[in-house]
């Protein structure tokens, strides 16, 4: 049975404003936002509309600068009086929140005393707690996981054992900003289902989502820009189609305007072997493959399938076990020739053994080439951030080629043009919204 949404005022806001720069912009410009106990409430907007800013504003994590907060029956800011230290405090025990980075939020290597972080800071007597554990773990099917170490688990599970832990403190509201951003399709449907079985206790949940079709179980969708709310209404099925259509591969269609790939390969892939240190089966089990010059080519697969280990062997920031990988002429990895049955031997975890030798590795200056011809966003590219503004940052590597300062002007002003960001090329990239973060980054290694 679903529990509707009641009457009873979970959150209120009015005329919020809140200033990341001394009021120089606002994040968030003038927001009234009434949420309902039991009521599931998604928000979406583009990069920097403020939908984080104000999930921390609604978690009791920040204070506005001007306006009334009042979460759980606590009024917490006040625009006259400020913030109540005492109210937060009080709000924040029935508030839960759940992010982005699942392996962010982990802070013990045994599931069970993850679950019970949460409610010890809460200080709830210890047989409790053993209840709360069991009971939370069941309502994410995490239960036989109890002992494990959940560092070696997938997105999907991390996530739920974070959302383990939020439950165990018993929330009346849950605040979640994107908790499916890093999983794969089964593991974003098992998150959803765990927000599913929240909305039929009648938690009141608050959750951010670029996911159309996340939207589809929520009583109201709020669709914020530029630091305001500028509408709201029931979630909408042909929307979540859509969205859900261009999740999947598409055939490319006929005779579009796409310049054709050349068939000369600019990555060949020989059988290739991987197997992380410690493990006992590869990652990368004889792979072979050839992607031709002017190609776009999507990878694709489950989280933990291996993805992100064939991007940085490509980069030659691993070296494979065995086989060969060429890259625009660059012998990235040179196979030794090794006898035919050390693909067995690669099965069975020899790797290391001195059976076989590994794969020859490109010389420093042939590395030096490869760096030319390869840019590299990690899947957390907000990391490789480091400078002052982001336009310095995006010099970097052009300036790094030894281009001469015009060609670097020139190249910095494209990329963030082409990123359309060019408004925040004097931002630092420390003060941006998750997304610009990304765009920051991904700019910089386009430059080069
Ligand atoms: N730590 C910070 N310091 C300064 N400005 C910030 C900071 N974090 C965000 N901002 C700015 O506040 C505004 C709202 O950012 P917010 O993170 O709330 O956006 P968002 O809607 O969550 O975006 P995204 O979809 O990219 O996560 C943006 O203009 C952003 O550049
Ligand atoms: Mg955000």
């Amino acid at each position: 049975m679903t529990a509707q949404p009641t009457d009873d005022v979970a959150v209120a806001l009015r005329g919020v404003r809140f200033s990341y720069g001394n009021g120089a912009t606002w994040a968030l410009d003038g927001v009234d936002l009434t949420v309902r106990a039991g009521e599931r409430v998604c928000i979406v907007g583009p990069n920097g509309s403020g939908k984080s800013t104000l999930s921390r504003i609604v978690a009791g994590l920040a204070a506005p600068d001007a306006g009334t907060v009042t979460v759980l029956g606590e009024r917490v800011f006040d625009g006259d009086a400020g913030p109540d230290p005492d109210a937060y405090r009080r709000a924040r025990r029935g508030i839960g929140a759940v992010f982005q980075n699942p392996e962010d939020q982990l802070v013990t290597t045994v599931v069970e005393d993850d679950v019970a972080f949460g409610p010890e800071n809460l200080g709830i007597a210890h047989d409790d707690i053993g209840r709360r554990i069991a009971e939370a773990l069941q309502a994410v099917d995490m239960t036989e996981s109890r002992a494990a170490d959940p560092t070696v688990m997938s997105g999907g599970q991390q996530q739920r054992i974070a959302i383990a832990g939020t439950m165990a403190m018993h929330p009346a509201m849950v605040v979640f900003d994107e908790p499916t951003a890093m999983l794969d399709g089964a593991a974003r449907a098992e998150v959803m289902a765990v927000l599913d079985s929240l909305q039929a206790r009648g938690v009141t949940i608050v959750h951010i989502t670029h996911h159309a079709d996340e939207t589809l179980r929520a009583d109201r969708v709020i669709r914020m820009e530029s630091g305001r709310i500028v509408s709201e209404g029931r979630p909408r099925r042909d929307d979540a189609a859509r969205a859900a259509s261009a999740d999947q591969p598409h055939p490319p269609a006929d005779g579009g305007d796409e310049p054709q790939p050349d068939s000369e390969p600019i990555i060949a892939v020989e059988h290739v072997f991987f197997t992380y240190p410690g493990q006992t089966s590869p990652v990368i089990d004889d792979l072979s493959l050839n992607i031709a010059r002017g190609e776009t080519v999507a990878l694709m697969g489950h989280n933990g399938a291996g993805k992100t280990t064939l991007a940085r062997l490509l980069c030659a920031l691993e070296r494979p076990d065995d086989g060969s990988i060429t890259v625009a002429g660059v012998p990235v990895a040179l196979a030794r020739g090794n006898r035919s049955d050390t693909v067995r031997e690669r099965r069975s975890g020899a790797a290391g053994t001195g059976h076989v030798r590994k794969p020859r590795m490109a010389s420093r200056t042939q590395r030096r080439a490869l760096r030319q011809h390869v840019g590299y966003v990690m899947q957390h590219p907000e990391r490789q951030l480091f400078a002052d503004t982001v336009a310095q940052d995006v010099a970097y590597g052009p300036r790094n080629q030894g281009l001469p300062e015009a060609a670097v002007r020139e190249h910095v002003e494209w990329a963030l043009q082409l990123l359309r960001i060019g408004h925040l090329a004097d931002r630092s990239p420390f003060a941006l919204s998750g997304g610009q973060q990304r765009l920051a980054a991904i700019a910089g290694v386009l430059a080069c």
